[in-house]
């Protein structure tokens, strides 16, 4: 479980979030929509210790790790999957992998690559490639696949959707369905409301540095006028 409570992050004097809460929970996936510049990245990479919160708190599993370093919050179960997936081109598509599996033993990172590529069958079919050669969608496999590298028991996720076909899309959607199912709790940021909302347990509105609403996944369908007027964007399709 991650509870997340009135987090404030600035960038130098530039107040970027000033009051953001949410929850995620083992099994469940929490969806995050806000409209560009909310605040959204900066607080997942904030949670997932890339940079320093002003203030605010963040627990895992009952434990305060705020403000916690990235390779630490790595080892206590939480793993981040970046904004536009940060693939290491050059590399192999398991020198990738490799270096998500970075805080594990050797004999460790062996086995979970094995249960990655079961997950997986492109990135093994695929693993001495370079990581640029991959289409958009594997490389949003390779991204989660680097973050499951670390056997984390909750995956945040910065936009996986992000620049993708349609198909590819439901394909992405459907591979983090199948790791929720494994019992990893996800925390998804989306711009493609229509998608996240299908998925969702949980969703959480930010504007403008804020987390605005919370709510079901129900309430959030039924309500779409409403989560649609606080985006401030026309992010769902038929609101
Ligand atoms: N490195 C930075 N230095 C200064 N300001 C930044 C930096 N990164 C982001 N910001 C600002 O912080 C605010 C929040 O940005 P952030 O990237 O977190 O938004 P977002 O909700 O993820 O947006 P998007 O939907 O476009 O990804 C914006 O006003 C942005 O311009
Ligand atoms: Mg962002």
């Amino acid at each position: 479980m991650l509870e997340v409570t009135d987090l404030h992050v600035n960038y130098g004097a530039v107040n970027a979030v000033h009051g953001v809460s949410f929850a995620a929970a083992v099994g469940k996936i929490t969806v995050v929509l806000g409209a560009n510049g909310a605040g959204k990245s900066t607080s997942l990479r904030a949670v997932a210790g890339f940079h320093k919160p002003r203030s605010g708190s963040v627990v895992l599993d009952g434990e305060t790790i705020t403000g916690l370093p990235a390779h630490k919050v790595v080892r206590r179960g939480m793993a981040l999957v970046p904004e536009g997936r940060k693939i290491f081109f050059p590399l192999s598509v398991e020198e990738n992998l490799r270096i998500g599996g970075y805080t594990a033993s050797r004999s460790k990172v062996e086995k979970t690559m094995g249960e990655v590529y079961d997950t997986f069958p492109i990135l093994k079919d695929r693993r001495h490639s370079a990581a640029g050669l991959l289409s958009g969608g594997e490389q949003q496999m390779l991204a989660f696949g680097r973050a499951l590298m670390s056997q984390p028991r909750l995956m945040l996720m910065d936009e996986p959707s992000m620049g993708l076909a349609p198909t590819m899309v439901e394909t992405v959607m459907a591979s983090v369905k199948g790791m929720v199912d494994k019992g990893i709790g996800i925390l998804m940021v989306e711009q493609n409301a229509d998608a996240a909302l299908e998925l969702a347990d949980t969703v959480v509105v930010v504007t403008r540095g804020e987390t605005v609403w919370t709510g079901t996944a129900a309430q959030a369908r039924s309500d779409k006028k409403i989560v649609h007027a606080m985006l401030g964007e026309a992010a769902l399709d038929d609101a």
